[in-house]
Protein backbone atom coordinates (compact mmCIF):
# COMPACT_ATOMS: atom_id res chain seq x y z
CA UNK A 1 0.00 0.00 0.00
CA UNK A 2 1.31 3.19 -1.05
CA UNK A 3 -0.19 6.33 -1.38
CA UNK A 4 -3.40 5.11 -0.59
CA UNK A 5 -3.32 2.62 -3.23
CA UNK A 6 -2.55 -1.32 -3.44
CA UNK A 7 0.26 -2.31 -6.05
CA UNK A 8 -1.76 -5.77 -7.48
CA UNK A 9 -0.03 -7.29 -10.31
CA UNK A 10 1.52 -4.36 -12.09
CA UNK A 11 -0.60 -1.86 -11.38
CA UNK A 12 -2.04 0.75 -8.71
CA UNK A 13 -5.26 0.00 -7.49
CA UNK A 14 -7.71 1.29 -5.36
CA UNK A 15 -7.87 -0.63 -2.53
CA UNK A 16 -11.37 -1.61 -2.63
CA UNK A 17 -11.27 -2.35 -5.88
CA UNK A 18 -8.42 -5.05 -5.81
CA UNK A 19 -11.45 -8.20 -4.94
CA UNK A 20 -13.29 -6.69 -7.83
CA UNK A 21 -10.79 -7.28 -10.55
CA UNK A 22 -9.83 -10.59 -8.52
CA UNK A 23 -13.42 -11.84 -9.41
CA UNK A 24 -13.20 -10.27 -12.84
CA UNK A 25 -9.87 -11.95 -13.71
CA UNK A 26 -11.52 -15.04 -12.48
CA UNK A 27 -14.85 -15.68 -13.73
CA UNK A 28 -15.23 -12.70 -16.31
CA UNK A 29 -16.10 -14.92 -19.81
CA UNK A 30 -16.31 -12.56 -22.27
CA UNK A 31 -18.28 -13.53 -25.80
CA UNK A 32 -17.39 -13.11 -29.90
CA UNK A 33 -19.42 -9.73 -29.83
CA UNK A 34 -18.52 -8.10 -26.75
CA UNK A 35 -16.82 -4.68 -27.42
CA UNK A 36 -14.57 -3.57 -24.30
CA UNK A 37 -13.36 0.15 -23.80
CA UNK A 38 -10.00 0.39 -22.17
CA UNK A 39 -8.64 3.75 -21.05
CA UNK A 40 -6.14 5.06 -17.97
CA UNK A 41 -8.39 7.72 -16.18
CA UNK A 42 -8.72 10.97 -17.13
CA UNK A 43 -8.26 9.92 -21.44
CA UNK A 44 -11.65 11.05 -22.38
CA UNK A 45 -13.22 7.64 -21.50
CA UNK A 46 -16.64 9.12 -20.60
CA UNK A 47 -16.57 10.85 -24.26
CA UNK A 48 -15.64 7.28 -26.06
CA UNK A 49 -18.52 5.63 -24.04
CA UNK A 50 -21.06 8.29 -25.46
CA UNK A 51 -19.70 7.84 -28.84
CA UNK A 52 -19.62 4.09 -28.66
CA UNK A 53 -23.08 3.76 -27.40
CA UNK A 54 -24.85 6.09 -29.88
CA UNK A 55 -22.70 4.29 -32.59
CA UNK A 56 -24.23 0.82 -31.12
CA UNK A 57 -27.89 1.84 -30.94
CA UNK A 58 -28.22 4.62 -33.38
CA UNK A 59 -30.95 2.67 -34.83
CA UNK A 60 -32.95 2.06 -31.84
CA UNK A 61 -32.73 5.53 -30.60
CA UNK A 62 -32.40 8.70 -31.66
CA UNK A 63 -30.78 12.14 -31.04
CA UNK A 64 -33.97 13.20 -29.15
CA UNK A 65 -34.84 9.95 -27.36
CA UNK A 66 -31.41 8.34 -26.32
CA UNK A 67 -31.09 7.13 -23.10
CA UNK A 68 -27.86 9.43 -23.05
CA UNK A 69 -30.48 12.46 -22.36
CA UNK A 70 -30.86 10.81 -19.01
CA UNK A 71 -28.34 8.85 -18.11
CA UNK A 72 -24.58 9.26 -17.28
CA UNK A 73 -22.66 7.59 -19.79
CA UNK A 74 -21.22 5.48 -16.68
CA UNK A 75 -24.22 4.24 -16.28
CA UNK A 76 -24.70 2.87 -19.41
CA UNK A 77 -21.64 1.48 -19.97
CA UNK A 78 -20.12 -0.16 -16.26
CA UNK A 79 -16.50 -0.45 -15.34
CA UNK A 80 -15.86 -4.19 -14.45
CA UNK A 81 -13.93 -3.16 -11.74
CA UNK A 82 -16.64 -0.73 -10.28
CA UNK A 83 -19.42 -3.33 -10.73
CA UNK A 84 -19.71 -6.11 -7.81
CA UNK A 85 -20.39 -8.88 -9.40
CA UNK A 86 -22.57 -11.33 -7.18
CA UNK A 87 -21.47 -14.50 -5.75
CA UNK A 88 -21.24 -16.67 -8.56
CA UNK A 89 -19.52 -14.51 -10.50
CA UNK A 90 -22.27 -13.60 -13.11
CA UNK A 91 -21.63 -10.83 -15.63
CA UNK A 92 -22.08 -7.20 -13.88
CA UNK A 93 -25.57 -7.47 -13.06
CA UNK A 94 -27.10 -3.94 -13.91
CA UNK A 95 -30.09 -2.17 -15.10
CA UNK A 96 -28.95 -2.32 -18.79
CA UNK A 97 -30.28 -4.58 -21.54
CA UNK A 98 -28.04 -6.45 -23.85
CA UNK A 99 -30.64 -6.93 -26.04
CA UNK A 100 -29.43 -6.65 -28.51
CA UNK A 101 -26.15 -7.32 -28.57
CA UNK A 102 -23.01 -6.29 -28.63
CA UNK A 103 -22.29 -6.14 -24.71
CA UNK A 104 -20.79 -3.19 -24.20
CA UNK A 105 -17.97 -2.77 -20.93
CA UNK A 106 -15.30 -0.62 -19.56
CA UNK A 107 -12.53 -0.93 -17.74
CA UNK A 108 -9.35 1.15 -16.82
CA UNK A 109 -7.46 -2.31 -15.78
CA UNK A 110 -3.96 -2.54 -17.65
CA UNK A 111 -4.30 -5.02 -20.57
CA UNK A 112 -1.45 -7.51 -18.84
CA UNK A 113 -4.28 -7.75 -16.25
CA UNK A 114 -7.15 -8.30 -18.52
CA UNK A 115 -9.24 -11.54 -17.77
CA UNK A 116 -8.07 -14.51 -20.12
CA UNK A 117 -11.41 -14.95 -21.91
CA UNK A 118 -10.98 -11.06 -23.37
CA UNK A 119 -7.10 -11.96 -24.05
CA UNK A 120 -7.34 -15.38 -25.45
CA UNK A 121 -10.49 -17.02 -26.23
CA UNK A 122 -12.65 -14.45 -27.23
CA UNK A 123 -13.03 -12.73 -30.41
CA UNK A 124 -14.05 -9.83 -28.43
CA UNK A 125 -12.97 -6.33 -29.38
CA UNK A 126 -11.35 -3.83 -27.18
CA UNK A 127 -11.62 0.21 -27.95
CA UNK A 128 -8.46 2.01 -26.29
CA UNK A 129 -8.55 5.77 -25.46
CA UNK A 130 -5.47 7.45 -25.04
CA UNK A 131 -4.24 11.38 -24.26
CA UNK A 132 -1.32 12.64 -23.85
CA UNK A 133 0.16 12.44 -20.40
CA UNK A 134 0.54 16.25 -19.37
CA UNK A 135 -3.32 16.75 -20.06
CA UNK A 136 -4.22 13.24 -18.18
CA UNK A 137 -2.48 14.54 -15.38
CA UNK A 138 -3.36 18.01 -14.99
CA UNK A 139 -7.18 16.68 -15.53
CA UNK A 140 -6.63 13.98 -12.46
CA UNK A 141 -5.29 16.88 -10.43
CA UNK A 142 -8.39 18.43 -10.63
CA UNK A 143 -10.75 15.46 -10.77
CA UNK A 144 -8.84 14.15 -7.48
CA UNK A 145 -10.36 17.34 -5.59
CA UNK A 146 -13.65 15.62 -5.96
CA UNK A 147 -13.07 12.94 -4.49
CA UNK A 148 -14.92 11.91 -1.16
CA UNK A 149 -12.52 10.17 0.58
CA UNK A 150 -9.46 12.18 -0.26
CA UNK A 151 -6.25 11.12 1.70
CA UNK A 152 -4.13 14.02 0.74
CA UNK A 153 -3.55 16.97 -1.01
CA UNK A 154 -1.25 17.74 -3.45
CA UNK A 155 0.24 20.64 -5.23
CA UNK A 156 0.67 20.54 -8.62
CA UNK A 157 4.42 19.79 -8.50
CA UNK A 158 4.20 17.40 -5.88
CA UNK A 159 1.61 15.50 -8.16
CA UNK A 160 4.00 15.55 -11.23
CA UNK A 161 6.66 13.65 -9.51
CA UNK A 162 4.11 11.36 -8.70
CA UNK A 163 3.35 10.94 -12.26
CA UNK A 164 6.81 10.73 -13.10
CA UNK A 165 7.08 7.99 -10.61
CA UNK A 166 4.86 5.86 -12.12
CA UNK A 167 2.20 6.51 -8.96
CA UNK A 168 -1.12 7.33 -10.50
CA UNK A 169 -4.43 5.39 -10.07
CA UNK A 170 -4.20 2.45 -12.66
CA UNK A 171 -0.57 3.64 -13.39
CA UNK A 172 2.29 3.42 -14.36
CA UNK A 173 1.02 5.95 -17.26
CA UNK A 174 3.43 4.60 -19.50
CA UNK A 175 2.86 0.66 -18.55
CA UNK A 176 -1.03 1.17 -19.05
CA UNK A 177 -0.56 2.71 -22.86
CA UNK A 178 2.36 0.65 -23.66
CA UNK A 179 -0.10 -2.25 -22.76
CA UNK A 180 -2.79 -1.60 -25.43
CA UNK A 181 -0.28 0.70 -27.85
CA UNK A 182 1.46 -2.92 -28.28
CA UNK A 183 -1.07 -5.33 -28.32
CA UNK A 184 -2.65 -2.77 -30.94
CA UNK A 185 0.29 -3.17 -33.29
CA UNK A 186 0.28 -7.06 -32.58
CA UNK A 187 -3.10 -7.57 -33.12
CA UNK A 188 -5.09 -4.81 -34.96
CA UNK A 189 -8.12 -6.83 -35.58
CA UNK A 190 -8.56 -6.82 -31.72
CA UNK A 191 -7.22 -3.62 -30.14
CA UNK A 192 -7.96 -0.32 -32.00
CA UNK A 193 -5.89 2.61 -30.30
CA UNK A 194 -7.29 5.72 -30.79
CA UNK A 195 -6.38 9.42 -29.70
CA UNK A 196 -7.93 11.39 -27.95
CA UNK A 197 -6.14 14.58 -29.72
CA UNK A 198 -7.11 13.31 -33.11
CA UNK A 199 -10.50 12.61 -32.43
CA UNK A 200 -11.14 16.44 -31.63
CA UNK A 201 -9.04 17.67 -34.45
CA UNK A 202 -10.61 15.38 -37.26
CA UNK A 203 -13.63 13.36 -35.56
CA UNK A 204 -15.29 12.23 -38.95
CA UNK A 205 -12.10 10.02 -39.85
CA UNK A 206 -11.96 8.89 -36.22
CA UNK A 207 -15.27 8.10 -35.44
CA UNK A 208 -15.49 6.38 -39.07
CA UNK A 209 -12.79 4.22 -37.96
CA UNK A 210 -14.42 3.59 -34.61
CA UNK A 211 -17.73 2.30 -36.23
CA UNK A 212 -15.73 0.20 -38.77
CA UNK A 213 -14.21 -1.50 -36.32
CA UNK A 214 -16.88 -2.32 -34.29
CA UNK A 215 -18.84 -3.80 -37.11
CA UNK A 216 -21.56 -0.50 -37.28
CA UNK A 217 -19.58 1.03 -40.24
CA UNK A 218 -21.98 4.05 -41.63
CA UNK A 219 -23.43 3.57 -44.82
CA UNK A 220 -23.51 6.14 -47.58
CA UNK A 221 -26.75 7.26 -46.94
CA UNK A 222 -26.62 8.01 -43.44
CA UNK A 223 -23.70 10.05 -44.15
CA UNK A 224 -25.30 12.21 -46.78
CA UNK A 225 -28.16 12.45 -44.06
CA UNK A 226 -25.42 13.69 -41.49
CA UNK A 227 -26.07 10.82 -38.97
CA UNK A 228 -22.15 11.72 -37.78
CA UNK A 229 -22.68 14.67 -37.18
CA UNK A 230 -25.72 14.29 -35.27
CA UNK A 231 -23.64 11.89 -32.89
CA UNK A 232 -20.90 14.25 -33.03
CA UNK A 233 -23.11 16.69 -31.53
CA UNK A 234 -25.04 14.85 -29.27
CA UNK A 235 -21.80 13.48 -27.53
CA UNK A 236 -19.64 17.10 -27.68
CA UNK A 237 -19.02 18.12 -24.47
CA UNK A 238 -21.11 21.39 -24.25
CA UNK A 239 -23.80 19.00 -25.15
CA UNK A 240 -23.04 16.63 -22.27
CA UNK A 241 -21.86 18.57 -19.84
CA UNK A 242 -25.48 20.96 -19.61
CA UNK A 243 -27.59 17.70 -20.04
CA UNK A 244 -29.09 17.69 -16.26
CA UNK A 245 -27.77 14.63 -15.39
CA UNK A 246 -24.89 15.43 -15.59
CA UNK A 247 -25.27 18.41 -13.54
CA UNK A 248 -26.84 17.05 -10.97
CA UNK A 249 -26.41 13.73 -8.94
CA UNK A 250 -24.02 11.23 -8.20
CA UNK A 251 -22.68 7.92 -9.48
CA UNK A 252 -24.04 4.69 -7.34
CA UNK A 253 -20.80 2.72 -8.38
CA UNK A 254 -18.32 5.35 -6.65
CA UNK A 255 -20.29 8.49 -5.14
CA UNK A 256 -18.87 11.01 -7.39
CA UNK A 257 -20.64 13.87 -8.65
CA UNK A 258 -21.80 13.25 -12.15
CA UNK A 259 -20.31 16.96 -13.36
CA UNK A 260 -17.49 15.74 -11.73
CA UNK A 261 -16.36 14.22 -15.68
CA UNK A 262 -17.39 17.18 -17.16
CA UNK A 263 -14.26 20.03 -16.60
CA UNK A 264 -12.82 21.45 -20.07
CA UNK A 265 -12.64 18.70 -22.16
CA UNK A 266 -9.67 20.69 -24.29
CA UNK A 267 -6.32 19.85 -25.82
CA UNK A 268 -3.37 21.25 -24.16
CA UNK A 269 -5.07 22.75 -21.28
CA UNK A 270 -1.64 22.18 -19.43
CA UNK A 271 -0.22 25.03 -20.79
CA UNK A 272 -2.91 26.84 -18.09
CA UNK A 273 -1.65 24.60 -14.99
CA UNK A 274 2.32 23.27 -15.27
CA UNK A 275 5.00 25.50 -15.50
CA UNK A 276 7.43 25.54 -18.19
CA UNK A 277 10.27 23.30 -15.73
CA UNK A 278 6.98 20.77 -14.97
CA UNK A 279 6.26 20.30 -18.74
CA UNK A 280 9.94 19.76 -19.01
CA UNK A 281 10.56 17.13 -16.27
CA UNK A 282 7.12 15.21 -17.64
CA UNK A 283 8.59 15.28 -21.38
CA UNK A 284 11.99 13.75 -20.45
CA UNK A 285 10.56 11.41 -18.50
CA UNK A 286 7.68 9.96 -21.08
CA UNK A 287 10.03 10.56 -23.69
CA UNK A 288 12.63 8.08 -22.06
CA UNK A 289 9.30 5.56 -21.23
CA UNK A 290 7.70 5.84 -24.42
CA UNK A 291 11.21 5.72 -26.57
CA UNK A 292 11.31 3.21 -29.54
CA UNK A 293 7.47 2.44 -29.17
CA UNK A 294 6.54 4.72 -32.14
CA UNK A 295 4.18 6.30 -29.96
CA UNK A 296 4.41 10.15 -29.51
CA UNK A 297 1.30 12.41 -27.98
CA UNK A 298 0.22 15.49 -30.12
CA UNK A 299 0.40 18.84 -28.21
CA UNK A 300 2.99 18.30 -26.08
CA UNK A 301 6.79 17.30 -26.68
CA UNK A 302 7.06 13.44 -25.59
P1 LIG B 1 -10.46 17.71 -18.69
O1 LIG B 1 -10.33 17.53 -17.22
O2 LIG B 1 -9.16 18.02 -19.35
O3 LIG B 1 -11.51 18.68 -19.07
P2 LIG B 1 -12.39 10.46 -18.36
O4 LIG B 1 -13.75 10.35 -18.96
O5 LIG B 1 -11.43 9.43 -18.87
O6 LIG B 1 -12.47 10.56 -16.88
O7 LIG B 1 -11.78 11.82 -18.91
C1 LIG B 1 -12.30 13.06 -18.47
C2 LIG B 1 -11.77 14.14 -19.38
O8 LIG B 1 -12.52 14.13 -20.62
C3 LIG B 1 -11.98 15.51 -18.79
O9 LIG B 1 -10.92 16.30 -19.31
C4 LIG B 1 -13.33 15.88 -19.34
O10 LIG B 1 -13.64 17.23 -19.29
C5 LIG B 1 -13.18 15.38 -20.77
N1 LIG B 1 -14.46 15.17 -21.45
C6 LIG B 1 -15.64 14.79 -20.90
N2 LIG B 1 -16.59 14.72 -21.84
C7 LIG B 1 -16.02 15.05 -23.01
C8 LIG B 1 -16.52 15.17 -24.35
N3 LIG B 1 -17.79 14.93 -24.63
N4 LIG B 1 -15.65 15.55 -25.30
C9 LIG B 1 -14.36 15.78 -25.00
N5 LIG B 1 -13.83 15.71 -23.76
C10 LIG B 1 -14.66 15.34 -22.77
Amino acid sequence: LKFGMSQYQDFWCPPNLVANVIRFQQHFQAQDHDIILASHPKSGTIWLKALLYSIINRHRYTSSNTPLLNSNPHQLIPFFEFTLYSSDTKPPNNSISYDPSPRLFSTHIPYASMADSIKHSSKCKIVYISRNPLDVLVSFWHFASWQPERIEEWTMEEYVEKFCNGETVFGPFWNHVLGYWKESLEKPEKVLFLKYEEMKEDFVVQVKKLADFVGFPFSREEESQGVIEQISNLCSFSNLKDLDVNKHGKLMSNGLENKSYFRKGKVGDWVNHLSPSMAARLNTVMKEKFRGSGLTFERSSC
